[in-house]
């Protein structure tokens, strides 16, 4: 159930933040399980714990702000410790989809500006095969090209809605977000390379880089590591 799922979560978020040292750069990711790994951090710095974090969306920026954790910029500080996010489904190879949340190209470039990048999630979204839509960010001018791209890949995209506004939905970058079910998703690191070909098509959720996940429970949290 709902409240057992949130426990999960930050279980998980809570388990991936002992990870976290005095000194280290960090990047916070986004969505509701990361914010409990915000929050931890938040906890920590008040009783002394010595970090800079530099958030992947707005929202990340607004929490770790009421968090008092101190923040820099990929510009000042171009190396991270440690990147903690979560994601919207994990297979077994530790392949991610992440981006439910609009926010995976900032997400994707944190993580790739990490030395080490652990994903938090509850034991629902852990997977034999992704089988999830893959969110992707589109510049606008390219929306027509990438939908026909994305068909000549197998795949069926929607132009995400809501948030608040009528239209597209726009993310922090300005861009529209699509939704592209490609069905069963056997082969992720072939279709993320696909993905990346496509003019206009400025990034996607498909994440290969996650060095840990950690699956949380309500009674215990598990650690899987990149093989
Ligand atoms: C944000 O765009 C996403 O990549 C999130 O990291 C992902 O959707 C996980 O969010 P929840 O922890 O809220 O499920």
């Amino acid at each position: 159930d709902h409240s057992g799922s949130d426990l999960a979560r930050k279980n998980a978020a809570v388990k991936a933040c002992e990870l976290v040292e005095d000194g280290m750069a960090v990047g916070l990711g986004t969505g509701s399980t990361t914010a409990y790994a915000i929050r931890e951090l938040g906890r920590r710095v008040d009783e002394g714990l010595d970090i800079v974090g530099v958030p992947t969306s707005y929202a990340s920026e607004a929490l770790a702000i009421e968090c008092n954790i101190p923040l820099s910029t990929l510009a000042e500080c171009p190396e991270l410790d440690i990147d903690i996010d979560g994601a919207d489904q994990v297979d077994s190879s530790l392949n991610v989809i992440k981006g439910g949340g609009a926010a995976h190209t900032k997400e994707k470039i944190v993580s790739c500006s990490s030395k080490m990048f652990a994903v938090v999630i509850d034991g629902n979204k852990l997977k034999d095969v992704l089988n999830r839509g893959v969110p992707i960010e589109v510049l606008p001018y390219a929306r027509r090209l990438v939908e026909k791209k994305i068909a000549g890949l197998g795949g069926k995209c929607t132009v995400r809605t809501g948030s608040g506004k009528d239209g597209p939905t726009i993310s922090d970058n300005g861009n529209f977000i699509m939704d592209c079910d490609f069905g069963v998703i056997n082969k992720p690191a072939a279709l993320a390379e696909a993905l990346a070909q496509i003019p206009g098509l400025v990034e996607h959720g498909i994440f290969t880089n996650a060095d840990f996940v950690y699956v949380g429970y309500e009674d215990r949290v598990e650690r899987l590591e990149r093989k």
